[in-house]
Order: C-alpha cells, then sequence, then structure tokens
C-alpha cells in the first residue's frame, strides 16, 4: 500500500476547521483507493508566533523539504498587523520551496448558483495558472519622505526628481514606491506549464495570457513577449492576449472563452477571486502552489475569516477540493477524481450544505456527507 507522510499546517482562524474535514476525506479516500496518509501537525500561524516568535523558520522550512506537498488551512488574524503573517508565513513558504505555479481552477460545479445570470457549469470551467513567485510580489519597495526613509528610497527620490522636476524634501513631502519584477527564467517556465495544461487532451487547446502592456510595457511587455516565444513551440494551441481590465469584464460576460489563463502574479491574485466568486464563492475556490520538481503545498483560496471561528459554520469544501489536488499531485489521479465526484454529489443533492450555499449544515456535516459518498 502507497504510504505518503504529509505535513499539515492548519493555520489561523477557520482554519483547524476545514482542515480537519480535508483529512477526513483524504484519509477515507486512502481506504478506499488504497494509500496510507501519515500526517504531521506543523503549528505555525498567529498562536505559534505570538508564543514563540516564530513564523517560519529556516529550520521549520528544512524540515519540510523532506516532505511531497504541504496542507494547509488559512493564515491571517487581527491581533497580528497585515502581512506579517502573510508574508512570514505564506509567501515565505512559497518562494522558499520556488512554487512557481499557483493553479486555481474556477470551475461551476452542478448544483451551485452562480452569480452570473443565464451561465451554467458547461460556461464556467477553466483554470488559471497564476505565477507565483515574481511580478509586485517580489518584496522590493520603499517609503521616504522628509526626514525619514527605509527601503532603497534615496535611489527613486532621485528618480522622482529627474522624472517630476520636484525635490521630495520640499514639494512632494513623501513617496512610496513597489517593483515589479518578471524575469525570462520566471515566466518562461509557468507560461511553459500552461501551454502543456492547455495540451491535455481533456482540455480545449486554448491559453489565454493576461497582461497590463498597454500601460506597463516594460515588465508586461516582457511577458507578452516571453508568451509569445513560448507560444512558437506550441503551433496547434490557440492563443490570446487579454489586459486584465478588460479579462474582469469577459469572466462575468462570457466566462465560456476560457480554457487555460496564465497570468502574472498580482493580476492572478485579484482575478481569480473574481474567478472563485463566478464559480460559486470563496467556500467553493481551492488551489495549489506548485514546483513539479520539488515540494507543493495546497490550501483554499479563501482566507481565515476569524469572526467565522470554532463555529463549526464554514463551508470545508475548497479545502476538501484543494486536498483532491493534493493527492492528484502525488500520483492519485483516481482517489482525486473521486473526491471531486462526491463534492459534486453532495451539491447536486443539495441537503447537506452549510451558510453560504444556503444552508444551515455544519462544517462537519459536510466533510462526513462527502467522506460518506467516497466510500459509498
Ligand atoms: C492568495 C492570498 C495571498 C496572496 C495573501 C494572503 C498573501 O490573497 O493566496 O491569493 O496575495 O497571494
Ligand atoms: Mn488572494
Amino acid at each position: 500500500m502507497a504510504q505518503y507522510k504529509i505535513p499539515v499546517i492548519p493555520g489561523d482562524g477557520i482554519g483547524p476547521e476545514i482542515v480537519a474535514e480535508g483529512k477526513k476525506v483524504l484519509d477515507t479516500a486512502g481506504e478506499v483507493y488504497g494509500f496510507d496518509i501519515d500526517w504531521t501537525r506543523y503549528p505555525h500561524g498567529a498562536e505559534h508566533y505570538l508564543e514563540t516568535g516564530e513564523l517560519m523558520s529556516e529550520d521549520t522550512l528544512k524540515e519540510l523539504s523532506g516532505y511531497d506537498a504541504i496542507y494547509l488551512g488559512s493564515i491571517g488574524d487581527p491581533r497580528i498587523p497585515p502581512g506579517v503573517l502573510e508574508q512570514g508565513i505564506l509567501l515565505t513558504t512559497r518562494f522558499y520551496f520556488d512554487q512557481y505555479i499557483n493553479l486555481r481552477p474556477v470551475k461551476l460545479l452542478k448544483g451551485v448558483a452562480t452569480p452570473l445570470k443565464d451561465k451554467g457549469p458547461e460556461d464556467i470551467d477553466f483554470v488559471v495558472v497564476r505565477e507565483n513567485t515574481e511580478d509586485l510580489y517580489i518584496g522590493v519597495g520603499g517609503h521616504a519622505s522628509a526626514g525619514r526613509s527605509h527601503g532603497t528610497a534615496e535611489i527613486v527620490r532621485n528618480l522622482y526628481q529627474v522624472k517630476f522636476d520636484l525635490d521630495v524634501e520640499t514639494d512632494a513631502d513623501e513617496i512610496a514606491y513597489q517593483i515589479g519584477l518578471i524575469s525570462r527564467q520566471g515566466s518562461e517556465r509557468v507560461i511553459k506549464y500552461a501551454f502543456e495544461l492547455a495540451s491535455d487532451p481533456s482540455r480545449k487547446q486554448h491559453l489565454s495570457s493576461v497582461d497590463k502592456a498597454n500601460v506597463m510595457t516594460d515588465i508586461y511587455g516582457f511577458w507578452r513577449e516571453v508568451f509569445t516565444s513560448v507560444a512558437d513551440g506550441y503551433p496547434d494551441i490557440e492563443t490570446d492576449f487579454n489586459f486584465v481590465d478588460a479579462i474582469c469584464m469577459w469572466f462575468v460576460k462570457n466566462p465560456e472563452w476560457f480554457d487555460v489563463v496564465v497570468t502574472p502574479n498580482m493580476f492572478g491574485d485579484i482575478i481569480t477571486d473574481l474567478g472563485a466568486m463566478i464559480q460559486g464563492g470563496l467556500g467553493l475556490a481551492p488551489g495549489g502552489n506548485i514546483n513539479p520538481d520539488g515540494v507543493s503545498m495546497f490550501e483554499p483560496i479563501h482566507g481565515s475569516a476569524p469572526k467565522h471561528k470554532g463555529l463549526n459554520k464554514v463551508n470545508p469544501i475548497a479545502t476538501i477540493w484543494a486536498g483532491a489536488m493534493l493527492i492528484e499531485e502525488l500520483g492519485e489521479r483516481d482517489a482525486a477524481q473521486a473526491i471531486i465526484g462526491a463534492i459534486e454529489a453532495n451539491l447536486a443533492d443539495g441537503k447537506v450544505k452549510t451558510y453560504d450555499l444556503g444552508g444551515s449544515a455544519g462544517t462537519s456535516d459536510v466533510g462526513d456527507d462527502i467522506a460518506r459518498r467516497l466510500s459509498a
């Protein structure tokens, strides 16, 4: 019997409750499909940070590199300023393991209502491949004002003066900036991954690229250039370029146009929340942070929803679905398909559903129902 060791970071807020259901369903899938998961819990999150001062240490990351895949609940806590946990735990882990693909299916499952009028499951079925290591997420920026600065603010202060003929000290008292970076290697690898995905016989052989090459000509013009050169190797895949503002409109108006969408990091963050809404809500949207040759990490794309913590109220489906993606990455394709099938059966039946879908079932009821359908 296949044996997998999977570290799990339940995290903050509703994280522990949703992860418990994901584990339950994966364990059941293991019984049915003949594998066994040995879970190792990691305490990282707000509480652990407040107690020990550790966000995500080098030692923990080294330990985690001994595994194939990490299962993550959610990170974020109102007691801690925004950005500290997100950067210190989530982004640190994504970057350390070079999880350069953020794979986010946008699929309306049967039985789920979409806010889009006259659209159904046959119209909303695409996948967003979000670059996950570069762009505006590299963490290079600064903030300067007369008498105080941090980051490489001096350089920007000078640039600002050259460009606008303004003296920061006197004319403009405060500036802040954040730099985005796209590298050839970094964009090429994710664009290639997206082309491979679009080439899968199960897909429609269509890849859409997202940018803002009409304004940020340097970085997104370069993204386009790299996309075009990778496209030469895939003559059978139909391609198109979309400005990010326009693709927000098309996701709402004509979601059926899309099959695989590849995007730089920042735009990918934004358009996948939109994607989550058209597939029925954040409670249904999973994501994978993937390094095809390394350690990947799977999580729901929603946050820690602190106000719902401990109430056995929120929808665990995004996390259960992320679990299906995890087990698929480990090679258990049948089990992954069966979990998604059981989620669909739960939703189509519509009896055991959480408040976000108009029901009153608890988080654990939904996990139980999906696990039961899997073993039936
Ligand atoms: C996401 C989240 C993260 C991101 C935050 C929490 C750092 O919004 O996974 O989409 O911006 O990538
Ligand atoms: Mn996001």
